[in-house]
């Protein structure tokens, strides 16, 4: 198992290019199985997240390769319909074949994906709305038994309470093969959404409404496998903005998509950094310590959950007291602990947590808990007087690439040991 060894304090400066986006590419990918043939899918990260994707895929028939950034999805004989309790425990995102298995093969056996370190993280929307096209669900012994009724998929008309990515993406891809129109209410924006959206549209789908609540999808229609480029990644870029924020520096972030920086940006710009923007790029520097805020994760465009965690250890430094209420996933809170072994006073009511702003962390082993909260550990690690020792850090693999390398390029000392 790798571990981060992190010597701290450091300042960071230079320039780094961002990926794609890890939160965009999986439901692309699943999209795949929406047609028959090559997808071509660019600017594809490769990360421990999409090489299990591909393992999802492959055992449902696919063939799949990434060389370069190119993601090639065969899905000439792909016509497989189960995606085990195995793979979906290891990663919550393969829920993402149900749509497309349910509209494309008829029939899908998904396993119920349970609940995560964060407390129950529910999938009846996904279910619901798949169910508005007349779907029949069961479950079964963990699994999701959706078949389609006699006659296919219908339209229908479903609204989503709570907002849910994962819902309006699950249930545009069912929708799209059904017959008739199907109009999606209180739909999710995030840009990953709207990409995903771009990418069936593209391929042949008739989707009104793209970027707003409220999407029309006629059907059904013929797809033609996909050709995408991914967007970039709006929260790793802000992981890298955050470590500016916290241990000091200037770093200019290009490949980036300045508008789906927009509530990271505004947070960061009241704690006090200096931040220019450009076509496709962004800079950030901060100097001395950050400014106390109050932030409420809220789904786009509001404050990104993804980004909770990396806020709270900027907040640790922070002068004054900032307080931030997690809007989403109400125990979203794992790092909380790890940070107060760094020095950091924090305190947790339910959903909000107050975080008194100390001058400096301190160096410490700590153990990373889930994917963003062993980004703000390591950025923590960064700013910290002395060593920190990040264990367990396949959970950040899974959706940042080489992250110890970039930071390197940017001067925090860090490096990956195998223990
Ligand atoms: C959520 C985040 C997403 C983030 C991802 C991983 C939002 C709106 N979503 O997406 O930005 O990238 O976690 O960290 O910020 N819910 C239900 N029933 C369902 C589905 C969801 O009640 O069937 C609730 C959830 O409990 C949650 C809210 O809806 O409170 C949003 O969940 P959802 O967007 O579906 O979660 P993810 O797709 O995992």
């Amino acid at each position: 198992m790798d571990r981060f060894v992190i010597e701290g304090p450091t300042r960071l400066e230079g320039e780094l290019e961002v990926g794609g986006a890890k939160n965009a590419v999986l439901p692309l990918m699943a999209a795949a199985l929406l047609a028959r043939g090559d997808s071509i899918i660019q600017n594809v990260p490769d990360l421990h997240d999409v090489r299990f994707f591909m393992t999802i895929l492959e055992g449902l028939g696919a063939t799949c390769s990434l060389v370069g950034g190119e993601l090639r999805l065969g899905t000439a004989e792909a016509e497989g319909r189960e995606a085990s309790y195995d793979l979906v425990r290891k990663m919550r995102a393969s829920i993402y074949v149900l749509g497309p298995l349910l509209a494309f093969q008829g029939e899908a056996f998904v396993s119920l994906p349970g609940g995560c370190a964060w407390g129950p993280r529910p999938v009846n929307l996904h279910l619901e709305g798949m169910a508005a096209l007349g779907a029949e669900i069961a479950l079964e012994r963990g699994y999701i038994h959706a078949r389609v009724p006699r006659g296919g998929l219908r339209g229908g008309r479903f609204r989503f309470e709570p907002v849910s990515v994962g819902g309006t993406c699950n249930v545009l891809m069912a929708a799209v093969l059904a017959r008739g129109e199907t109009v999606l209410e209180n739909c999710a924006i995030e840009p990953e959404v709207t990409a995903l959206a771009i990418g069936l549209r593209d391929a042949g789908a008739v989707i009104e409404g793209i970027g707003t609540p409220t999407l029309r999808i006629q059907g059904p229609v013929t797809l033609r496998p996909l050709q995408q480029t991914v967007i970039a990644d709006r929260i790793e870029a802000g992981t890298f903005m955050a470590g500016v924020a916290l241990a000091g520096g200037r770093v200019r972030l290009t490949g980036v998509d300045t508008v789906h920086l927009d509530p990271i940006t505004a947070v960061l710009r009241e704690m006090g950094c200096a931040i220019t923007e450009e076509p496709g790029a962004i800079t950030i520097a901060a100097d001395g310590r950050p400014v106390a805020t109050e932030i409420i994760t809220r789904p786009y465009p509001g404050f990104p959950t993804d980004m909770q965690a990396q806020l709270m250890a900027v907040c640790a430094v922070a002068d004054g007291t900032s307080f931030i209420s997690e809007g989403i996933y109400a125990d979203r809170f794992t790092h909380v602990a790890e940070l107060q072994r760094l020095g950091a006073d924090i305190r947790v009511d339910g959903a909000r947590a107050t975080i008194f702003g100390v001058p400096k962390l301190q160096g410490a082993p700590v153990m990373a808990s889930d994917l963003r909260a062993s980004a703000a550990l390591v950025l923590a690690g960064v700013a910290a007087e002395g060593t920190t020792i990040v264990n367990r850090v396949y959970h950040i693999d899974r959706g940042y690439e080489c992250i110890e390398e970039r930071l390197a390029s940017l001067g925090a000392r860090i490096r990956r040991e195998s223990v």
